[in-house]
Order: C-alpha cells, then sequence, then structure tokens
C-alpha cells in the first residue's frame, strides 16, 4: 500500500488536539513503551517530561516532509547514526513502531476514531522511517558526505543546531 501523506497529517493535526494533545500522547508514548518493552527504559536518560517534546517535533518533521523526501531523508540518515550514540539497535525499531502506532490507537480513539486503514498508513511510513534510520546506522561512513552537504557532523549532530530534531529554517 503506497502511503498517504494527507491521512498522515491528518492524524498527526488531531493528536495534538484530541484526547489531551500532544503532551498527553507523548507522556503515554514512554509510559507504554516502558511498560511493554521495559529492556530499552535504561537507554533513556531523559525524563519523559522532556523526551517527548522532541519525539513529537520530530513525528511533526516526518510527517510534513514526507512529500520533501530530498530534505527528509538526510535527516533520517543522521537521527539514524546519532541513535548509535543512544546504544539503539536495529532489533529496537519494530517495538518502537508497534508502540507508536498502537498509542496513536488509544489517542485517536478516545474521541475520534482510528480506522484499519490508518493504522496500516502509519505502520508502512514507520517501516520506511526505521529502514533509512538503520540503512544509516549499519554503515555511517557511507553517508558521510551526504551528511555534511547537508550541515551535519560524521556522528549526525549539527554544530549549528543544538536541537537537530527540528528542521532547520
Ligand atoms: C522510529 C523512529 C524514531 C524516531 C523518530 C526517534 C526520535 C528521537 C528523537 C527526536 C530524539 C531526540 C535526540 C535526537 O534527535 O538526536 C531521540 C532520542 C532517543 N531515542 Fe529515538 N527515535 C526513534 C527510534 C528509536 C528507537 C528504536 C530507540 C530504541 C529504544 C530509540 C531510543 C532513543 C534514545 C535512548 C534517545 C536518547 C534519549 C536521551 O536523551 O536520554 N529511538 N529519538
Amino acid at each position: 500500500m503506497a502511503i498517504n501523506p494527507d491521512l498522515l497529517k491528518e492524524n498527526f493535526r488531531r493528536v495534538t488536539v484530541e484526547n489531551g494533545g500532544a503532551t498527553a500522547f507523548g507522556l503515554r508514548f514512554y509510559e507504554r513503551l516502558f511498560e511493554k518493552y521495559p529492556a530499552v527504559k535504561p537507554l533513556f536518560n531523559t525524563p519523559p517530561e522532556e523526551q517527548h517534546k522532541k519525539l513529537i517535533a520530530s513525528v511533526g518533521v516526518i510527517v510534513s516532509g514526507v512529500t520533501k523526501l530530498d530534505m527528509l531523508v538526510p535527516y533520517l540518515h543522521a537521527m539514524g547514526i546519532r541513535h548509535l550514540k543512544y546504544k539503539t539497535e536495529t532489533g529496537h525499531y519494530p517495538a518502537v513502531g508497534e508502540n507508536l502506532v498502537a498509542v496513536l490507537g488509544e489517542h485517536l480513539s478516545a474521541e475520534g476514531e482510528f480506522t484499519e486503514d490508518m493504522s496500516a498508513n502509519w505502520q508502512e511510513a514507520i517501516g520506511v522511517v526505521a529502514n533509512v534510520m538503520i540503512e544509516a546506522a549499519e554503515a555511517p561512513e557511507k553517508y558521510a558526505d551526504e551528511l555534511a552537504e547537508h550541515g551535519y557532523q560524521p556522528d549526525g549532530f549539527k554544530a549549528s543546531n543544538p536541537q537537530p530534531w527540528l528542521m532547520d529554517a
């Protein structure tokens, strides 16, 4: 199934306004992640109250970037490489993807509906995002030129931007 970018955007808009908005969504994301996948909890040093803001911002960038792949692909390569510092492994991605879709389901079903088509659309999109991050994390040296062209250091961070999960203007 092809990804439907408009449906992702509309669902994300609903995340920010329904059932307590983005904060409730983000806090529930980490609560459920740590309950269901306790093995990943020790990787996180930043408290969920802070961490969820970065996650929501990056999901926003990704959702609006699905139609601007020339920008989004280097952003995701850099993010995948940064995750090496956080000790993320390839095998963790399915857990985070499953958790995201499950929490979207809880959140968007509280006031409206989360249909099978929406679920499939998010699973497809998260699968692509994870694969693009993983391909760079598994061979970071191959991406050094691309990252440099977009202002990233070889470790995926940006000297010019302490918040690399936000897209530069
Ligand atoms: C599926 C795509 C994912 C997205 C969009 C995402 C997003 C983010 C963002 C925006 C940050 C903030 C720091 C930065 O941008 O460098 C971050 C940090 C982090 N992520 Fe992810 N992430 C993903 C997958 C994963 C996976 C699979 C794991 C494994 C458990 C993970 C674990 C972490 C950890 C441990 C941190 C650092 C937390 C800290 O500061 O203590 N992430 N992630």
